[in-house]
């Protein structure tokens, strides 16, 4: 079948393209129902089907004679450790973690909240909560205790597993004070800690809370998995909304499943045996698809890489990677290459590898932008598909058809429609807009299988976030165009998420913490571009009078307090102290006019501007920034 002939049959019989998709998997119990409506009036895929989402990613593989294929790669150059898992090795420490938990008082449904740097203890940990039909919540490493906090209080886990340390470049961060701050200041106490204590940092361990993984592994013993429904959770992970609470997207078993084997062999034409390899972290949506779930459902070897793009040692790692492992394709984000671009412009590292094996590189998390599109072409020679996705959809809404892509490809364009994804731009109105006009991406209801099937314990919040604005619609909160090719690009978020470095940070939240701060009356966070990470965010504050601190002092403390409540990956780029805010006459601060200034671009100010002479004031400082 045909791109067009294919996607035309996946969108008008759903129901019909997504059965035959499922037929793919060994259910325990096969879906007769395929597509039906919820209580929650949203949609249900496979409601009466049964299975285990670890058994297809692991025992099955063993039964179809892969038990001696390695399964995942672990390669460590800031430990300068390495291990490969076998599916049969990787099956057993599953089976035994899971054991482990059991132990614990975990049981189908509970929560298990997994704050852990990237080894395969973390996707043990994963694999071992879907084998018991428990809930696991992944936190990024990189978020600090205030962020681990909220996701406790609000997914309520029995348990947290972590490590005793994440290992970044030229420095140790201790996970266990993080965790130990978070579990204090929670509202939710969860009743134990497993903790896998690495060589270079043991952690202290609290009596009766606290246990070590290696220890309570030694007595393990294998257990099978566990029967599910298929609209059971798998799964939710936390993304940034437009406040400061996170979004609890939550994954059901049966889609998921469906959609990770259906992608990676029609998104990413990947066989059983092939070695795929996606240069994220476990912590985001990326590593959950396609370090973890997506290539064990396929069969194929992952790659667990704990390092980066530059500097550990050098920017030839990612090459020297797949050069090792064979590796078929590799997914990053643009913002990795645009790293390595700029430590080796030439790519003279690159001529150090074989890279023979190497067919496609896929980049998502942020727009792949033109000039990096070019230097991945020239440079590799291999296939450069930037696709399109969020946490929410879980796999892309968006990429290049492998039949033509060979033909195709479009710079700056994430490509056309997935089968199964009816994309449309809609302008103000909620009218589909014609060919080359931009307007807000919608997705026609329903969605495939694999998307998000509610937010976690807030059915309110999913269906005003998404569903509401434009009935019919989910709302990706992304804007766009779709040229008269049917070629979709993607220009950015509609709302106040922003990417830095591939990660999806709120400017919302960031401004509740900034608002905290005694000194400060109100303030704006703005996405700014930023040659290497994208975008970073930038503050604006107006203090309130009578402040005796000095502006430096002010905005030391200001940035800190960002590092302290999110993280260093939130590290704002400035903080300007200003005498006020643009605004609307209904009082709505104008961020978007404040980045157009800093970015150079168009500088489109609202008829509705309360004062003029404001962004009059604010222009040279703007300007400055961006100088
Ligand atoms: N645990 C703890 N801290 C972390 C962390 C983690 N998992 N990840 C990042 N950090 C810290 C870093 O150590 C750094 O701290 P510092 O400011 O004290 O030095 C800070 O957060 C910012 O890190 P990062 O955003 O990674 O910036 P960088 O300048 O160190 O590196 C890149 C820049 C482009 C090389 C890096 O961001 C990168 O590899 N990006 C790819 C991102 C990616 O794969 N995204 C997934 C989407 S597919
Ligand atoms: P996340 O949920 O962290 O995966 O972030 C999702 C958001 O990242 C999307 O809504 C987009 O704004 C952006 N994004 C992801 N992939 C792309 C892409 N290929 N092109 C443009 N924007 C992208």
């Amino acid at each position: 079948m045909d791109y067009v002939t294919k996607h035309k049959y996946s969108t008008q019989s759903p129901d019909v393209y997504w059965k035959e998709q499922a037929e793919l998997l060994t259910w325990f119990k096969k879906p007769e129902v395929i597509l039906s409506t919820n209580s929650d009036d949203w949609h249900d895929w496979y409601a009466d089907g049964e299975l285990n989402t670890s058994y297809l990613a692991l025992d099955y593989h063993i039964e179809q004679g892969r038990g001696e294929q390695i399964a995942l790669i672990y390669d460590s150059p800031v430990t300068n450790q390495k291990q490969q898992f076998t599916y049969h090795e990787l099956t057993e420490q599953v089976a035994k973690f899971a054991d482990v938990l059991r132990a614990q008082g975990v049981a189908k449904g509970d929560r298990v909240l997994i704050y852990m740097p990237m080894i395969p203890q973390a996707a043990i940990a994963m694999l071992a909560c879907a084998r018991l039909g428990a809930i696991h919540s992944v936190v990024f490493g990189g978020f600090a205790a205030h962020e681990l906090a909220v996701r406790i209080d609000d997914a309520k886990p029995k348990v947290i597993v972590s490590a005793s340390c994440g290992v970044e470049i030229d420095k140790i961060i201790p996970y266990k004070p993080l965790i130990d701050q978070a579990i204090l200041s929670a509202a939710f106490k969860p009743s134990y800690c497993i903790v896998f204590q690495r060589d270079m940092l043991k952690a202290e361990l609290q009596e009766n809370r606290d246990f070590s993984w290696q220890a309570l592994m030694v007595n393990a013993v294998p257990v099978p998995p566990t029967p599910v429904k298929s609209t059971d959770p798998l799964y939710i992970l936390y993304t940034s909304g437009t406040t400061g609470k996170p979004k609890g997207v939550v994954r059901d078993n049966g889609g998921h499943a469906v959609a990770m084997l259906y992608s990676m062999r029609h998104v990413y034409g990947m066989q059983s045996g092939d070695v795929f390899w996606a240069a994220s972290d476990v912590g985001w949506v990326v590593g959950h698809s396609y370090i973890v779930y997506g290539p064990l459902l396929a069969g194929c070897s992952t790659i667990m890489y704990e390092g980066k793009p530059i500097r550990t040692p050098d920017a030839g790692a990612f090459w020297r990677v797949c050069e090792e492992y064979k590796v078929k394709a590799l997914f990053s984000a643009p913002t990795a290459f645009r790293a390595i671009a700029k430590e080796d412009p030439e790519a003279a590292l690159m001529q150090d590898y074989d890279l023979s094996s190497l067919e496609r590189l896929y980049l998502a998390g942020e727009r792949l932008d033109p000039a990096t599109y070019h230097w991945l072409k020239e440079k590799t020679q291999v296939h450069v598909i930037d696709h399109w996705w969020q946490t929410e959809t879980g796999w892309a809404i968006a990429s290049i058809p492998l039949s033509t892509q060979q033909q195709k490809t479009k710079a700056g364009s994430a490509g056309l429609p997935v089968p199964g994804y009816n994309v449309e731009i809609l302008d103000e109105h909620g009218n589909p807009t014609e060919a080359n006009k931009q307007g807000c991406v919608a997705i026609k209801l329903p969605l495939p299988p694999g998307c998000l099937s509610t937010i976690w314990q807030n059915s309110a919040r999913f269906k005003a976030g998404y569903l509401t604005s434009q009935p019919g619609y989910y709302v990706t909160g992304d804007g766009g165009y779709i040229d008269d090719e049917g070629y979709l690009f993607i220009m950015g978020r509609t709302d106040d998420v922003i990417n830095v470095a591939g990660h999806r940070l709120s400017t919302g939240e960031m401004e509740e913490i900034l608002t905290d701060h005694p000194a400060v009356a109100e303030c704006a966070v703005i996405g700014i571009h930023d040659d290497l990470k994208g975008q970073v965010p930038l503050g604006l504050v107006v203090l309130k009078n009578g402040i005796s601190q000095t502006n430096e002092e002010l905005v030391k403390e200001l940035k800190a307090r960002i590092r302290a409540e999110i993280g260093g990956i939130a590290a704002l780029k400035d903080v300007l102290v200003v005498e006020r805010l643009p605004k609307t006459r209904s009082g709505k601060i104008l961020r978007k006019t404040l980045r157009q200034i800093v970015d150079g671009e168009e500088v489109m100010v609202p008829s509705t501007i309360e004062d003029p002479e404001v962004l009059a004031e604010l222009s040279p400082m703007l300007k400055m920034v961006r100088d």
